[in-house]
């Protein structure tokens, strides 16, 4: 298959799998990279010199491309950035912060770049920033996400409308048929992260992994807006989090009740009670852990399938 998502990244199939904390080392991305989609490696959970060391184990599995995500929430993203550079990453997608922060920096180096947004206006943004694609990350999805709460419904069409540069659609998106329909809607290609979280591969938790696969339909909310929106799933947690609304909780103390470390918790570590689980609304549809090329082999069979079949609509 080929297009503008297909070219930009010099990959076989316009499936991207999301960069995710505690999830995403080069072993899935490798995994994803070798079945013909887009690998990233999550370096939001990482300490410098453990990115440096996926980005070189990831090199050796694989010898396509890759890519590196970088949440400009990271307090030292100096110092990854120089990581990115000495290692000769090709391809950054930068989320959570301002597009223009980094976007010069590593279009000056030759560098692939691309900015996830949840909304039109940060799109246009990152469009002005000179990003080369964008992805569009709407309310369904996994992690953290926009205020707005625009479904990927909506949110793809509207970008699609006022911007020129190539668009990933994010959010919801776990099968072929999802995928159709975010190409039809307007993406040139999609990226994944709930699907991907229960693969073989991918770094978190057999705990969590279990959790993803029985999760049902209600089972995740976007929550603590006030901090940084994120999805959850219902745990003891996350029920905390509503007592402390409840109460009338302030800002310090929703910070407070979050601390540090929760996420690795939750989704590393296993602690189902206690520890913070990121995961989409896709979950409810997820019934299975298996290896990440089965999925992006399964995405793409389910695509062509649906595709030649819409002629009889
Ligand atoms: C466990 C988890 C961790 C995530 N971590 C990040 C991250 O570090 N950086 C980022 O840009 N997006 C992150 N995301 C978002 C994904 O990259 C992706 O855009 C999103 O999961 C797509 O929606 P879906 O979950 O419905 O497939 C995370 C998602 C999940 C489920």
């Amino acid at each position: 298959m080929q297009n503008r998502i297909t070219e930009l990244f010099k990959i076989e199939f316009p499936i991207i799998q999301g960069g995710m904390i505690w999830t995403s080392g080069w072993r899935l991305a490798s995994a994803v990279s070798n079945s013909g989609g887009l690998g990233v490696i999550g370096a939001g959970s990482m300490y410098p010199d453990v990115l440096r060391e996926h980005i070189q184990k990831c090199k050796k599995a694989t010898s396509k491309p890759f890519a590196v995500n970088i949440p400009m929430l990271y307090p030292d993203i100096d110092k990854l950035m120089d990581i990115i550079i000495e290692e000769d990453v090709k391809i950054v997608f930068t989320s959570a912060g301002n597009p223009k922060a980094w976007t010069s920096f590593l279009k000056e180096k030759g560098i692939t770049v691309v900015h996830v947004v949840s909304s039109l206006k940060f799109a246009l943004k990152a469009q002005e920033a000179g990003v080369d694609a964008i992805v569009a990350e709407g309310f369904e999805a996994g992690g953290h996400n926009g205020r707005d709460e625009t479904t990927t419904l909506v949110l793809i069409p509207s970008v699609k409308e006022k911007i020129t540069i190539p668009l990933i659609a994010a959010g919801g998106i776990a099968t072929g048929k999802a995928m159709l329909a975010a190409m039809v809607l307007g993406a040139d290609g999609v990226q994944v992260g709930s699907r991907f979280v229960a693969s073989e591969e991918a770094s978190n938790h057999i705990n969590f992994k279990e959790v993803v696969v029985n999760a049902n339909e209600g089972d995740t909310h976007l929550t603590l807006k006030e901090l940084a929106p994120v999805r959850l799933v219902k745990n003891k947690f996350y029920n905390e989090v509503q007592k402390a609304y409840a109460e009338g909780a302030n800002t310090d103390e929703l910070k407070t009740l979050l601390g540090r470390g929760r996420a690795k918790k939750g989704m590393f570590l296993g602690d189902l009670e206690d520890g913070e689980l990121e995961i989409g609304q896709v979950s409810a549809l997820i019934h299975d852990i298996k290896p990440a090329a089965q999925i992006v082999e399964e995405m793409m069979s389910e695509f062509n399938k649906r595709k030649a079949e819409l002629s009889s609509l």
